[in-house]
């Protein structure tokens, strides 16, 4: 039985990962990888999803809707394919800003020791996301 359900999330999440372009670049191994380490969660309109100041252990890609980012200048609104939450993870920092969820939101969340795995077997997607976090550290706001 717990096989059973263990392979329903697998193939749950394998449908839910091809919402997200950037995973679009992993070979079939890493992808396999990934599908089993990303858990899927809903979060309901209005709902903070993760607060400035807090600890951070995971990130989150977006499979539909939209959250957003409380920066502090302007709030950033992120959709579907994109993913926040990478910042506290790589800097080891407090969370920079709260980000809710604007619309019900259907989310995949990694935690860093997976985040880990990812980099190791995917150089170029870990490369990717450091680099969205040091633009949106430095930076104007962005997508
Ligand atoms: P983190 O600091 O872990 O938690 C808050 C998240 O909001 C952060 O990671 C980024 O993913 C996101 N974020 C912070 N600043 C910006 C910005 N200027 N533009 C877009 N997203 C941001």
């Amino acid at each position: 039985f717990y096989e059973e359900v263990r392979r329903q999330d697998f193939v749950r999440n394998w449908q839910l990962v091809a919402a997200v372009p950037l995973f679009q670049k992993l070979g079939s191994a890493a992808l396999i990888e990934i599908v089993r380490a990303l858990r899927p969660r809903i979060v309901p309109a209005g709902a903070v999803i993760c607060r400035k100041g807090d600890v951070g252990d995971q990130m989150f890609f977006i499979v539909e809707g939209r959250v957003t980012v409380a920066t502090a200048d302007h709030p950033v609104e992120l959709g579907a394919g994109n993913f926040f939450g990478e910042m506290a993870l790589i800097s080891g920092e407090p969370r920079s800003a709260t980000v809710s969820a604007a619309t019900e939101v259907s989310l995949l969340s990694l935690y860093a020791v997976d985040f880990q795995m990812l980099s190791s077997s995917s150089p170029e997607i870990a490369e990717t996301i450091r680099k969205t976090a040091l633009e949106r550290r430095g930076g104007p706001p962005r997508e």
